[in-house]
């Protein structure tokens, strides 16, 4: 495995980098760590590869790589968002398989240009979407496709942080630098960041797409031109309504994603802040409080379980889960195994709808989230 981005200060580069080798199945060797070459040396000397294969930038390390006769299999995508796409797209091009962190790309038009390159070079190419990796999230998604809690009626998804209450921005907070410029987030703000995550996590875990919003979208950081809190109304292909809401600026949240979901016959929730719990609350009796690791869970709950009942796994395991079921399927061959990884279909839906939820704000009342349409 290559990376590009992930070097020295960077939050989610040593996730990926953990999660990647947890299993002991996948060799980080190679990598583009940084905006220029001093700092990508700095950030490849920090992982201790061989300077060999610590490049440049991303250009020269896919024509690199790609001469060799022990190549990188595949590329994980960790810079700013504004990289995701050409460095997506070079690496597709070069013969690579991509895993790219969110949002899938800058802007929509990037997504539905990428979604073609996928398909026209015919490259594995997944997305971190990294709640959809936790054995309860994919324990709840099971539940829900077995019937458990009946036809869906209500979804309420919400994810809310407080980092982005004052605009630290101005005082030359990195990560808030770029989250906030849209030369490197691209068109979302708090949307683009987290929004999608709990869109995402919607739509993975009720099987139900999203057709329609409603969006209220808010900028409360002095001089900001991105959003950084959002409310949205939400209706599903299956006739369920929902409510998501995205906020940077709800001081003294954490990192607050929390998923509800209610049936004719039943109600289920999952929260970050015990992510190894899935309560399910049955209209006419008692609620349940179901455990990771615990006996007659799902197969996917089991399969993304590393330790006994009791033992609590965290955001390392579940970006783990991801990457394992990501490489099982470009050693196999076989697409199935990386079912349950979100891919470009969920990087396009991503990118519509942060795309919506910003005309839905600006002008007022429903918006279509019709596929392929800019
Ligand atoms: N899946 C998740 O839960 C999750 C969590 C956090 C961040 N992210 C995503 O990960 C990405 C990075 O976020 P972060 O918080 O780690 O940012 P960060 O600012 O902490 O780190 C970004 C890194 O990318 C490097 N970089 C910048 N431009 C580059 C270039 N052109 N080529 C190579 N490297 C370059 C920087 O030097 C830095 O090392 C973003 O797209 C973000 O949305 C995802």
């Amino acid at each position: 495995m290559g990376m590009v981005g992930g070097g020295l200060g960077s939050f989610i580069g040593p996730v990926h980098r953990m999660a990647a080798t947890l299993d002991g199945e996948i060799a980080f060797v190679a990598g583009a760590f940084g905006s220029s070459a001093e700092s990508s040396r700095a950030g490849g000397a920090r992982y201790g590869l061989d300077p060999a294969r610590v490049y440049d930038d991303w250009r020269a390390l896919f024509a690199a790589e790609r001469e060799r006769p022990d190549p990188i299999d595949f590329v994980a995508i960790t810079a700013p968002n504004h990289v995701h796409f050409p460095a997506a797209r070079a690496a597709l091009e070069a013969g690579f398989a991509v895993l790219s962190d969110k949002p899938a790309t800058a802007t929509l038009a990037e997504a539905l240009t990428l979604a073609e390159i996928v398909a026209a070079t015919g490259r594995p190419y997944g997305l971190t979407y990294t709640y959809t990796g936790y054995a309860m999230v994919r324990h709840a998604r099971e539940m829900v496709r077995a019937g458990t809690l009946g036809a869906i009626r209500k979804v309420v998804v919400e994810y809310e942080q407080g980092w982005l209450s004052r605009p630290i921005e101005q005082a030359d907070d990195r990560q808030a630098k770029w989250r906030t410029d849209p030369a490197t987030a691209g068109i979302g703000g708090c949307l683009g960041d987290i929004g999608v995550h709990a869109h995402n996590l919607a739509e993975f875990v009720t099987g139900e797409r999203v057709i329609e919003l409603c969006a209220e979208v808010s900028r409360f950081g002095s001089g900001r031109t991105l959003d950084d809190d959002a409310n949205v109304l939400l209706r599903f292909a299956g006739g369920a309504r929902g409510v998501l809401i995205s906020s940077q600026i709800s001081a003294g949240a954490r990192n607050g994603i929390r998923l509800r979901v209610y049936g004719e016959n039943a109600g289920l929730e999952w929260s970050h802040e015990n992510p190894d719990r899935l309560t399910l609350s049955p209209l006419d009796e008692p609620q349940r409080v179901i455990h990771a690791g615990m006996p007659g869970l799902s197969d996917a709950a089991q399969r993304a379980t590393r330790l006994p009942t009791g033992h609590p796994e965290g955001l390392i395991e579940a970006f783990a889960n991801i990457y394992r079921d990501f490489a099982a399927s470009l050693q196999s061959g076989d697409a199935g195994e990386r079912a349950l990884v979100p891919g470009i279909d969920e990087g396009v839906r991503g990118m519509t709808f942060i795309d919506r939820a910003l005309r839905s704000g600006a002008q007022g009342g429903w918006v279509g989230m019709d596929m392929g349409a800019e």
